[in-house]
């Protein structure tokens, strides 16, 4: 059979496809793609972030002609999960469809970019897709529209506050109150200051191009026309996949009898995944998406019923006019239902996938699945020649990710129905992050009584995340038939919970005490909920009574509206509109980010003659390599060759340390160790091929944790140590001595572009050139040369930009970029790879986690005399740059405290993992976070207030730290006033205090931290800077500097520098003719033998320490700040609202966590496992001042480093959960405010649950 025309536009021109495989997506054509008729060689501007539908980097708009609604509809997709044969008669819009700076910008695009919401910009397409279509829908959105539709976006670098400014001036409800409302935040509110003006607009939304809804790109008319005419079958056939587009219920049913294996396909979001990440083939694939049986919605007497096709989207729509119109007492299940809907995946997701498509996986964690068993909903099943409906019950899902299908059945569609008089209805889901993340526990819960009564008729409880199905406590609620509804059915009902859903201690998803614990939290809170409801119409007896402290637990989660202020200085009156410095500019690129102009890495086009490389790594710890199979990979088309340590011309030895291999030679040392690599025509034919490669290993034991290292003495080098004063002499004058330890989880870089190299062999003299998205240039040259045994000079390597970095490219790219640099070499073709998201989470590492032992000293005063600290970090399977991060632990263990004796030691364990390396901070978070661990507990054990004890212990100016570097313009204690004060430090306690007397099963925390930070690197020689500037004849000037640009804006402020050496050459031009325009000048300057050329170099000044001696200076400068955060937390399922933070450190210490199995094999490896914090987890409440008049007399133009030290100060909202815990403890465990407990970082919802130690965590 002939395969049909795919035909579908993008940015309003037409395509015709008439070689539509079906294992193409819509990210992959829109890069690759070149249709050289439409003009149209790749559209890079929608980017690859994951691959997974979970970071939104994908972001495109999809319009088509809705036939049952009759209209045109408009809705965001994840490019990467659509399949371009679902595309057919589909109008796709990206980035580059709705403005570019060669033309005009779009509103969306401008502001974006003006109000600084782009930084390394990789996110930046994305977000503006995702406002575009908003606005396409909705002119006016609400803020809360606004927010609700970046819940599939991420973004690493700009911690979501400026591009929710800059796009909260579309809203309705957005702009500004003009001083009117009750808002401290309102800019119109800030107090004025007579001396410095301290400004909160980083940009004048009046100069902002208006929105003009009726200038948007027309759906094209040729689609529009279609909608009357027939739709026939199609079909499409591609290299090992049929997808059979079906245009009737019947030819659906046959297609179905024909082929039962066949998967039906809507949105693509689980069957995507499965081939992509589980590498799964299904030869057949049917889409049922334009038949209207199958996204009929139809209202009937006992529910509404929804065809299985029907969006997610659509059905939270309908359900959500629904609960409006209708008397609530018949709602209580959609409310169950939309309340699920809320923390179900992003728009993109929704958007496209299916009602069906999540029932019939049958996921064992499915959100909707134990809310539509729970409510009673009836699922009508159809097949060739039959048809049932059956109700959703325990029954329907007899085992893992089976249901009551037969092969030729479909779900044709799904009844939720009504709820009645005396019936209540909840929904609960749990996970470690709110939006867009999948639940450790979800659950329906239902309960019908006797009329007029409290006495259960009906009781169902459902849970997901409890078993490998979907399962029903129906042994549990049987019990409960006939009794009423007060404390002693309470009580049994969680004892039998706590049996019935027993989990061993080794189920599948671990975390098993917090999961059996939130079973019963959740039914606690549901028993609160219909006790609420019930309210005042029970009084009597039968019915417990809802205590008003427990009140609060039965509240839904509910977020404000973040309401966020930046204050910063103002450059001075009179200061000349030419000079850009203190002003805040926006990035020099935003502009071209923001219409996906921009070039990434892999953004190069294609070169004609281009290869693509895939590695092939180990999935052992510790193994030695017995044999290397290729012959499955040679049989995928466009293999080309495999690589291994056989080819290298050079040398194979590589690494800072050089104890590392580009490929695995004999033996591997973790899993995710590079052993060799396939190159082949297409990243999809090397994905085939790698998995092709067979490699037999003999098992070695393998260390992977930091315990298993000290058990076993594996460390690489020596101890590390620093020392002052006299400890023994210390702990002995010291009241008290407190010792403990805690554990630092580690962190992924996740920066939003993937490590990336293109190679290209110049062909003469081992001439090779590199693309590569590192932040290291140097290395990536040496390493290359080192290993095809050329010159340096031979090997030139380029980066434009990253898509984020953060240490993570330091020297972990090179680990890519040399692997792809020997491909080059061995088959004379450009080569390119960049990672998938999987691989770059298992290679490359990340940052260190750290265990601390302490022993610390202290008066009853609460001054600490004495402190002693072991860190440990787990460096890996090499050394990278883990001395230099001890290194930095140990010089930030005092944080912001004098310590008159001290000693601090380090120790880098030897580990079977992938070597972790520089991120954000370089162990100086780790050993603040310890710092600041023991603080606490000095306070606890003490009885005195955490900052008073904080503040006594400060350095003061011209205090000599322990490694004896004077400190000036210590302005630590002026931000702690400052902060005290413009946080209302105090009132917030007492108000803390009563919320907490109040409120039994939600507490609140306040923690107020410092932070001192040194800048400038330990080892002296990396404290320089180059750079050659070239002004060319037509005024033009090229800058070649050693920094890599990565958000920071580097390029931004190379440009303002290069204008000033540049503008003094050019003085005496200037002065002959001062109407000349530059121009004039540089020609003047050219004519005249003035050199157009300057180099520039820079060297830290008197930098340098010696740990062997603890002398020396190890800092140019150190840059200060000090943070107060507010939490609250649900203790019943360690839910937590946080109030005042930093973003990426929020992800450290309260939600990110790396989980490997006890093999040493990573098992969160992308943003649905992973989660890096969302615009859903920005404080509702976040002020951040720069401190006003202080100025750095230590570096250019008064600058300060403040990328890495702001991060620590996240440790505050840390230490306000501990806060909130200890309140909780206190109320429910043993009453003593005393006892001191452990709380690892990250402080995930897990650990609040679990340390909330109270009568349901006993019972598991
Ligand atoms: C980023 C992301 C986030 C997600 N978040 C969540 C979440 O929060 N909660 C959650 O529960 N799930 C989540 N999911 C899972 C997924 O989105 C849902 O399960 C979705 O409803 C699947 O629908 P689909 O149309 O995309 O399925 P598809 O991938 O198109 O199909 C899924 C399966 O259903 C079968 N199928 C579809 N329709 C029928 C039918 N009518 N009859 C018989 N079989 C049929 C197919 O054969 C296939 O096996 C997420 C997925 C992604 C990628
Ligand atoms: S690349 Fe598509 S969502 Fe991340
Ligand atoms: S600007 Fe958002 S990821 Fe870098």
């Amino acid at each position: 059979m002939t395969a049909d025309e795919l035909v579908f536009f993008v940015n309003g021109k037409k395509v015709v496809e008439k070689n539509a495989d079906p294992e193409t997506t819509l990210l992959a054509y829109l890069r690759r793609k070149r249709i050289l008729t439409l003009e149209w060689v790749g559209l890079s501007g929608t980017k690859l972030g994951c691959g997974e539908g979970g970071c939104g980097a994908c972001t495109v708009m999809l319009s088509k002609y809705d036939r049952l609604q009759n209209k045109i509809i408009h809705f965001s997709a994840n490019a990467c999960l659509a399949p371009i044969c679902s595309l057919h008669h589909v109008a796709v819009t990206t980035v580059e469809g709705i403005g570019s700076t060669k033309s005009r910008l779009h509103p969306v695009q401008e502001r974006i970019a003006k109000s600084h919401g782009s930084q390394c910009g990789f996110c930046t397409p994305g977000m503006v897709m995702s406002m575009y279509t908003l606005l396409r829908n909705q002119s006016e959105p609400t803020v809360e529209e606004i927010e609700n539709s970046f819940q599939g976006n991420l973004c690493r670098c700009t911690g979501y506050r400026p591009i929710l400014q800059g796009f909260r001036t579309f809203a309705r409800d957005g702009g500004c109150c003009g001083g009117n409302a009750d808002n401290s935040n309102c800019c119109m509110n800030q107090k004025k200051d007579d001396t410095v003006t301290q400004s909160p607009c980083l940009f004048n939304p009046e100069e902002f191009m208006p929105l003009d809804p009726t200038q948007e790109p027309i759906f094209p008319p040729e689609l529009l026309r279609l909608k009357d005419a027939p739709q026939k079958q199609l079909r499409f056939e591609g290299e090992r996949v049929t997808w059979i587009q079906a245009s009737t219920l019947k030819e659906l049913l046959d297609l179905k009898a024909q082929h039962p294996e066949a998967k039906l396909v809507v949105g693509n979001t689980e069957i995507g995944i499965e081939m992509k990440f589980k590498k799964m083939l299904f030869p057949v694939i049917v889409s049922p998406a334009w038949i209207p049986e199958l996204n009929l919605v139809e209202h009937g007497p006992e529910g509404i019923s929804f065809g299985a096709a029907c969006t997610l989207d659509s059905v939270e729509k309908t359900l959500k006019d629904a609960v409006a119109k209708l008397p609530a007492h018949q709602t209580e299940v959609f409310r169950g239902v939309l309340e699920q809907m809320r923390w179900f995946a992003g728009k993109q997701v929704k958007s496209v996938a299916s009602i069906g498509g999540n029932i019939i996986t049958a996921s064992p964690i499915s959100d909707l699945n134990p809310v539509f068993m729970a409510s009673g909903a009836k699922l009508t099943i159809v097949s060739r020649g039959t048809r049932r409906t059956v109700p959703m019950d325990h029954t329907f899902f007899p085992g893992y990710r089976k249901t009551l299908l037969g092969p030729e059945e479909i779900l044709l569609s799904i009844e939720i129905p009504y709820s009645r008089e005396g019936e209540f209805f909840s929904a609960f889901k749990q996970a470690s992050r709110r939006d867009d993340d999948i639940a450790k526990v979800t659950c329906g819960m239902r309960v019908l009584f006797q009329p007029g009564t409290t006495q259960v008729k009906e009781l169902a409880l459902c849970f997901g995340g409890m078993a490998d199905r979907t399962i029903s406590a129906f042994k549990t609620t049987r019990k409960q038939l006939s009794n009423f509804w007060n404390e002693k059915l309470l009580h049994e009902v969680c004892a039998g919970l706590a049996e019935e859903l027993y989990l061993p201690h080794d189920a599948p998803g671990g975390m098993v005490d917090f999961r059996r614990t939130l079973t019963l939290s959740f039914f606690f809170k549901f028993y609160l909920t219909v006790l609420h409801k019930l309210g005042k119409d029970h009084p009597e007896d039968k019915c417990g009574k809802l205590d008003p402290t427990f009140a609060s637990a039965t509240f839904l989660f509910q977020k404000d509206p973040p309401a966020n202020v930046q204050l910063f200085q103002e450059v001075p009156k009179g200061q000349s509109e030419e000079d850009t410095v203190g002003r805040p500019l926006p990035h020099l690129a935003s502009a071209m980010q923001a219409s996906g102009e921009a070039v990434y890495c892999d953004d190069i086009p294609r070169y004609e003659n281009e290869l693509s490389l895939r590695l092939v790594t180990s999935t052992l710890a510790h193994a030695k390599i017995k044999s290397i199979d290729i012959s499955e990979a040679q049989k995928v088309p466009g293999f080309v060759c495999f690589i291994s340590a056989d080819d290298i011309p050079g040398s194979n030895t590589t690494g800072l340390g050089n104890d590392e291999t580009i490929f695995a030679k004999d033996k591997v040392t973790c899993v995710g160790h590079i052993i060799g690599a396939v190159v082949t025509d297409t990243p999809e034919h090397a994905q085939r091929a790698a998995q092709g490669v067979k490699i037999t290993y003999e098992e070695l034991p393998a260390i992977i944790s930091i315990e298993d290292a000290i058990k076993n003495n594996s460390f690489w080098g020596r101890e590390l140590k620093i020392e002052k004063g006299d400890l023994k002499k210390g702990f002995s004058e010291a009241d008290n001595v407190v010792s403990g330890e805690v554990y630092i989880g580690g962190q992924d870089h996740f920066y939003l572009e993937t490590q990336c190299t293109i190679a290209v062999p110049k062909g003469e003299a081992g001439e090779m050139e590199l693309f590569v998205s590192t932040q290291n240039t140097n290395k990536t040259q040496s390493f290359v040369a080192n290993m095809l045994g050329v010159p340096a000079n031979r090997i030139v390597v380029r980066v434009k930009r990253m898509g984020g970095g953060f240490g993570g490219k330091e020297t972990r790219s090179t680990l890519v970029s040399t692997a792809v640099a020997l491909a080059a070499y061995k088959t004379g073709c450009p080569v390119r790879c960049m990672l998938d998201r999987d691989e770059d989470m298992l290679i490359t590492g990340g940052r260190h986690p750290f265990l601390g032992r302490y022993k610390v000293g202290f008066m009853k005063t609460g001054r600490i005399v004495a402190l002693e600290v072991e860190h440990y970090s787990n460096a890996g399977n090499s050394v990278d740059l883990s001395r230099g991060v001890m290194e930095r632990a140990l010089l930030h263990m005092d944080n912001c405290y004098k310590i008159p004796n001290i000693r601090g030691i380090g120790r880098l364990c030897k580990t079977n993992l992938s070597s972790n390396t520089a991120f954000r901070g370089f162990g100086g978070p780790q050993g603040m976070l310890i710092a600041e661990h023991w603080m606490s507990e000095v306070a606890v054990t003490c009885g005195l207030p955490a900052e008073e004890v904080r503040r006594k212990n400060m350095y003061k100016e011209g205090d000599l730290t322990y490694f004896d570097q004077k400190l000036e313009g210590f302005t630590v204690p002026r931000c702690w006033d400052e902060c005290l004060a413009s946080s209302q430090f105090h009132a917030r306690k007492s108000e803390v205090d009563k919320f907490n007397k109040e409120n039994c099963w939600k507490k609140r925390g306040l923690c107020i931290i410092p932070t001192k930070f040194g800048i400038s690197f330990l080892t002296p020689f990396l404290n320089q800077a180059g750079a050659l500037i070239h002004v060319y004849t037509d005024g033009s000037v090229l800058l070649t500097h050693g920094g890599t640009e990565m958000g920071q804006g580097l390029h931004t402020k190379m440009v303002q520098e290069a204008c000033q050496t540049i503008l003094k050459r050019l003085e005496p031009f200037k002065r002959k003719n001062p109407s000349g325009s530059w121009e004039d000048w540089v020609t003047a300057a050219y004519q005249d033998a003035v050199s157009l050329s300057a180099t520039g170099f820079y060297k830290t000044p008197n930098v340098g320490y010696s740990f062997e001696t603890n002398s020396g200076k190890p800092f140019h400068y150190f840059t200060y700040g000090v943070a107060c955060s507010e939490v609250e937390i649900d203790c019943l399922t360690g839910d937590h609202k946080v109030e005042g933070a930093f973003v990426q450190g929020l992800g450290l210490f309260t939600l990110e966590e790396l989980h490997y199995s006890p093999e040493g094999n990573l098992l969160t490896r992308g943003p649905s496992t992973y989660k890096i914090p969302a615009f859903g987890n920005i404080p509702t409440e976040f002020r951040v001042s720069l401190l006003r008049d202080s100025p750095n007399k230590k570096a250019i133009y008064a600058s300060k480093a403040v990328g890495e030290p702001p991060l620590f100060l996240a440790a505050s909202i840390f230490f306000a959960i501990k806060d909130a815990i200890r309140a909780a403890r206190a109320q429910h465990a043993d009453n003593n405010t005393k006892a001191l407990f452990q709380l690892d970082s990250p402080a995930t919802p897990e650990k609040i649950r679990n340390a909330c130690v109270d009568k349901f965590t006993t019972l598991v």
